[in-house]
């Protein structure tokens, strides 16, 4: 029996739209696996009730495929599903970690972002290495088809999650098909600022660079009470606000010192739509453990 913790996550950034990443100290997926002739999955905590056990449906289930590993594994979900927060990826990054050691498959935790993928492909209906890569391999993640760069930044962070739903999926279909030269001139000023913040731990640039004026606007209408969520989150200090990969949780870099009314601010702010919310005070943190 082998225990692997894996990190939360939030993909995008703002300006870096399927290529930025960054692992959350908090919350985590906790998945245990032991050898057997067939996969069986058992799902239980945060959301467990939406989220299938069938190991052809489960994101864990094409992970135990692609290693060649059959299991039982049981995940213990401390992300609710179709959070933003990359809850499907951090079961197939912590099932892709334990399957790996519990077998002994010697792949690197490089080698096991493209194994994860596949798993997360299962429930988001494409591969995306954005929110596998830093619940694999911690910090900060740029993942290009290339391969992925690892940044191991220390930003505080903070994460609010509204009680709603929206599925990876439909936050796809509004995704727009083009842009103009003009914004991507400034999403690219803005991810390499982003990406310098990151490597000087250094929360106003990484705030600045998380601004971005092609997907997340789109996106932003499927949020009830997102423009006034990010109004109280700057009024409280925050040196940059976004929406966590495809949303609903809503992402904002800070001083630690601002944390706790940036979080207060947040949770009043989506009250006021109706909506209860669930705040996460947090920061970049490590990548999937193997207890
Ligand atoms: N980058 C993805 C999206 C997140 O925003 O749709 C899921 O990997």
């Amino acid at each position: 029996m082998l225990t692997v913790r894996a990190p939360a996550t939030s993909a995008n950034l703002g300006s870096g739209f399927d290529v930025f990443g960054v692992a959350l100290e908090r919350p985590a997926d906790v998945v245990r696996v032991e050898k057997a002739d067939r996969t069986i999955i058992d799902v239980t905590g945060a959301g467990s009730q939406f989220i299938p056990e069938d190991p052809e449906k489960n994101t864990v289930g094409a992970v135990a495929e692609a290693l060649d590993a059959p299991a039982h594994i049981q995940i213990d979900k401390g992300i609710r599903p179709a959070s933003g927060l990359g809850s499907s990826a951090a079961s197939a990054a912590a099932a892709a970690v334990a399957l790996n050691q519990l077998y002994d498959r010697g792949h690197s935790r490089e080698e096991l972002v493209p194994i994860a993928a596949k798993g997360e492909a299962v429930v988001s209906g494409d591969a995306h290495d954005d929110n596998v890569a830093p619940s694999i391999m911690g910090g900060f993640t740029i993942a290009t088809p290339d391969g992925v760069t690892k940044v191991s930044a220390d930003i505080p962070l903070v994460a609010c999650l509204p009680d709603i739903v929206v599925s990876t999926r439909d936050a796809r279909e509004v995704v727009p098909d083009g842009a103009r030269v003009s914004q991507l001139v400034e999403n690219v000023g803005n991810a390499a600022t982003l990406t310098t913040g990151m490597h000087r731990d250094d929360p106003e640039l990484v705030g600045r660079g998380m601004e971005d004026t092609v997907v997340t606007p789109a996106r932003a209408k499927l949020i009830d009470g997102y423009e006034s969520v990010r109004e109280a989150a700057f009024d409280a200090g925050a040196t940059g606000v976004t929406i966590s990969g495809a949303g609903p949780a809503v992402i904002a870099a800070c001083y630690e010192r601002d944390q706790r009314a940036i979080g207060t601010a947040m949770l009043d702010a989506f009250d006021d739509t109706g909506a209860d919310a669930t705040v996460y005070q947090t920061r970049i943190g490590q990548g999937a453990t193997v207890y």
